[in-house]
């Protein structure tokens, strides 16, 4: 049975890996738009690189949106450092043949839940969540909507990469992702605790590399661009396939392990801005609002992201 979802991210090579993955799985996924949030790299970016990323996987007819391009509170924050200038480096940047719609993202995913049917439609969040947040601000009537909302962000065990006790896409906007973890909706969250254990490889990338399509090749590249930072922080041999784990596991949720846990999050605190307090041992009494993966079977996960990426 076909899942309904709207993507929004901030490309970001692993946000790219993330997009090559969905569009390569039609069977399962009906992708009724993508949408861009400022993150890893400003707006003006994340939109290019949705629209370069939807040609180079020959998509004509998936629209394209542009979101909010400041976070609905703090001040923003990017990371050139470990996605590059371009927020897609390795591979060619070009002036793409897809165009953004002219409608907002935010009046995007409003419209198209306010039309849909009770529970119909996922959410797979890979940036900061202020475009999600901005929907159900304006309009609280979109939740009975939304099936479930499959979030990149957060961190427990693994401490924080962008701060030590914050993930990127929840430190950059904490009140919306405070907002969207106390929505209501179901939850499935995909913080560093189990993105950190699908690091990339020299043999992944010799895999990917011999599948030598279109898209295999920009995967490549951007893999090997993104894997230098990382690999130097983590001293491991890649870098961390984070957004890649939110469609893995609509595709597979059998490759991961999730709990269900509170999760809140620190909007006040300079020290701890954006901690995700994820209550695994249930110490608070409070009531679950997340799904949090803990475990992924990481062979399995690269097999079905590199079929995947064949398919091309
Ligand atoms: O912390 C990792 C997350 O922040 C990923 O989604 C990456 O693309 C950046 O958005
Ligand atoms: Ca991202």
């Amino acid at each position: 049975m076909q899942r309904k979802i709207i993507i929004d991210c901030d490309p970001g090579q692993d946000d790219a890996l993330m997009l090559f993955l969905a569009f390569a799985s039609p069977r399962e996924l009906n992708i009724l738009g993508v949408c861009a949030v400022a993150g890893n790299v400003p707006l003006e970016k994340t939109q290019r690189n949705i629209c370069i990323l939807s040609d180079i996987v020959g998509n004509e007819k998936v629209p394209i949106f542009a979101g909010c391009d400041k976070p609905l509170t703090n001040v923003g924050l990017t990371a050139e450092h470990v996605h590059g200038r371009e927020g897609i480096d390795g591979i060619d940047i070009f002036s793409p043949r897809t165009n953004l719609e002219s409608k907002g993202a935010v009046d995007f995913i409003v419209d198209t839940l306010l039309s849909a049917a009770d529970d119909e439609i996922t959410i797979v969040a890979t940036g900061p969540l202020t475009n999600i947040a901005s929907a159900i601000l304006r309009d609280p009537a979109i939740l009975p909507k939304i099936r479930e909302i499959v979030v990149m962000g957060g961190a427990m065990k693994e401490g924080g990469n962008i701060t030590p006790s914050a993930e990127f896409n929840i430190f950059v906007d904490p009140h919306a992702a405070k907002i969207v973890f106390e929505c209501g909706r179901p939850i499935a969250a995909f913080g560093l605790d189990v993105t950190h254990q699908v690091f990339t490889s020299p043999s992944v990338l010799e895999r990917i590399a011999i599948l030598d399509n279109r898209v295999a090749n920009a995967s490549h590249g951007m893999l090997s661009f993104f894997g230098r930072y990382d690999a130097q922080k983590y001293r491991a041999q890649g870098a961390p396939l984070h957004d890649p784990c939110t469609i893995a596991y609509l595709l597979r949720p059998e490759l991961f392990e999730l709990k269900s846990c509170n999760i809140r999050v620190e909007t006040n605190s300079e020290l701890t801005m954006g901690h995700t307090a994820v209550d695994f041992w249930g110490v608070t009494g409070l009531p679950a609002n997340t799904e949090w993966a803990h475990s992924v079977h990481r062979d399995g996960f690269f097999d079905l992201l590199i079929e995947r990426l064949s398919r091309y």
